[in-house]
């Protein structure tokens, strides 16, 4: 396999060399180039991008799609378009599966469109493993970035370009991959250009990367290192999004708890939601994920003052055995977490905790799951995310013995999923018939129904029109169907 050597090229030398203006030439200079093909071929250039993961993952798409949006392409839903980009995801084994069955697809595409483009970017590719395998067996790929280096996109993608010019010229030049991977990263660079799926909630990265190791996780293997964004930096973000009319933002890292710890100026997490609560405006303030070992009294105290902050929180328990806590490095015990879940109940009542369960981390035992189903019964969750343990190589939790064998682990997974589906249809049973506002994100324009979502994460579908799309709303929840509601709007 041949792959090209990004010093060996000689993209520009009149690019700036700081960032975001470097970015912004190479954004022109791709924009150029890709206005004057579609002038010739007399169509416009399209672009699928396909997420995998989670919501930063997410987030970095839409940064990813601002960047070719302001380059020319038109996004495309399926994948028969001239660049498609996945966005990869590797938490768990069969995520990778995936992308793999995936990249095969867009190799019998390429064939009949030998022009197209085929990015990799996310999480799995800061994989050595992935990006060796996809070199092997899927030569067709363009370009492969990681996690650390999205904003450089335009740069990439100009390579991209002058590598196939160079092709032209020289017929006997094989094709080369453009791979760029960092291990670490301590830049952030802002105000670059970014699309956003919906008009009236965006979330917003407050942090990148994470320090916790969890002995099961692979994310700061390929998130990097923790850091934070500048208080003012997210404050001006959320205020330009408002004046642009968004009514909710999600804050977003891997542990928003120990927020503002690596800044120069150190802010905490409960400080930064005073801040967000006071942008003039904002209607709902939503954030994800809380590591239980870090969530203050004064986080709990704004939460519970705050006029704009949703009462739901997602606070993954991971299992319910003190034992296997401390073997996953989770910092806190059973007893812990469910003070907690206390602490936060008796400050705000009707708070909404969901929560993160894995099954089958190694060595674990009857007894242990057992526990976790005690605590899940204990809290009665909201609603939890169950996984299947997965072996990821590189974390120490892989090399750990009395893995768990598949038998008994999805005995397990069977038996939790009862228990953590009675309890979320009877946390939703008990706001059948009161009136809530909720926030009008989709419409059915055939059945003409509309879907909501409550400040406790769940959906309500009720008629009506265009019109409420965006805004937040008054709606009598007349039925409940489990995982979600049949209303009214009053
Ligand atoms: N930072 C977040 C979660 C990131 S990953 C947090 O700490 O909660 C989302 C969820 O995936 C985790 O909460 C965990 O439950 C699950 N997960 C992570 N690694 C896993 C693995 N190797 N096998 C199964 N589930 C895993
Ligand atoms: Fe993974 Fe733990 Fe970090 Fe969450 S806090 S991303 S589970 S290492
Ligand atoms: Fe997956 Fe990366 Fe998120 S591994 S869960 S996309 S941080």
């Amino acid at each position: 396999m041949f792959e090209l050597d990004l010093e060996t090229i000689d993209i520009s030398t009149q690019a700036p060399a700081a960032d975001p203006e470097r970015q912004y030439y190479f954004i022109a200079k791709c924009r150029e180039f890709i206005t004057e093909e579609a002038l010739k071929r007399g169509r416009v250039f399209t672009y699928h991008n396909e997420t995998f993961g989670c919501q930063m993952n997410f987030k970095d798409s839409e940064k990813l799609n601002g960047v070719l949006e302001a380059i020319g392409f038109v996004p495309r839903e399926d994948e028969k378009a001239d660049l498609v980009l996945y966005n990869t995801c590797t938490v768990r084994e069969n995520a990778n599966t995936k992308v793999y069955g995936r990249i095969g697809y867009l190799g019998k595409l390429k064939k009949s469109n030998p022009d197209m483009i085929i990015a990799m970017c996310g999480c799995m590719m800061q994989e050595p493993t992935a990006v060796e395998k996809i070199k092997k067996s899927y030569h067709f790929v363009d370009l492969i970035f990681g996690t650390h280096n999205i904003f450089k996109l335009a740069e990439l993608l100009w390579c991209v370009l002058e590598e196939r010019r160079l092709q032209r010229i020289d017929k006997n030049q094989k094709h080369r991959m453009v791979i760029d991977v960092w291990k670490d990263t301590n830049e952030i660079i802002e105000e670059l250009p970014s699309s956003r799926k919906y008009s009236f909630k965006a979330g917003v990265n407050i942090m990148f990367g994470c320090n916790n190791f969890c002995t099961y996780c692979i994310v700061p293997y390929v998130r990097g290192r923790e850091r934070s964004r500048k208080p003012e930096d997210i404050i001006n973000e959320i205020r330009n999004m408002v004046s642009q009319g968004v009514k909710e933002v999600m804050l977003l890292g891997q542990n928003v708890n120990s927020y503002g710890k690596t800044l120069d100026s150190p802010v905490s997490f409960a400080e930064l939601l005073r801040m967000v609560d006071d942008v003039e405006g904002i209607e709902r303030i939503r954030f994800m994920t809380s590591h239980p070992k870090d969530l203050s009294d004064d986080l709990i105290e704004v939460m519970r003052t705050s006029k704009h902050i949703c009462r739901h929180i997602h606070l993954p328990l991971q299992s319910g055995s003190t034992r296997l806590l401390k073997a996953m490095n989770r910092h806190y015990t059973k007893e812990d977490y469910l003070k907690l879940v206390d602490k936060m109940r008796a400050a705000i009542p009707d708070i909404a905790i969901t929560t993160d369960i894995i099954v089958g981390f190694p060595g674990e035992t009857e007894e242990d799951f057992e526990e976790t189903l005690t605590v899940c019964r204990d809290v009665c969750f909201d609603s939890a995310f169950t996984f299947i343990y997965s072996k990821r190589t590189g974390t120490p939790a892989a090399a750990m013995p009395d893995q768990v064998p598949e038998k008994v682990t999805s005995e397990r997974f069977n038996r939790l999923l009862e228990v953590v589906g009675s309890c979320s249809s009877k946390r939703a049973e008990m706001l059948t018939g009161r009136t809530v506002p909720v926030l009008v994100e989709e419409l059915d324009r055939e059945e003409g129904l509309l879907t909501g979502r409550l400040e406790n994460n769940l959906l309500v579908h009720f008629k009506g029109g265009e019109e409420l799309l965006g805004s937040i709303v008054n709606v009598s929840l007349r039925e409940c169907k489990n995982f979600y509601y049949i209303g009214e709007q009053v």
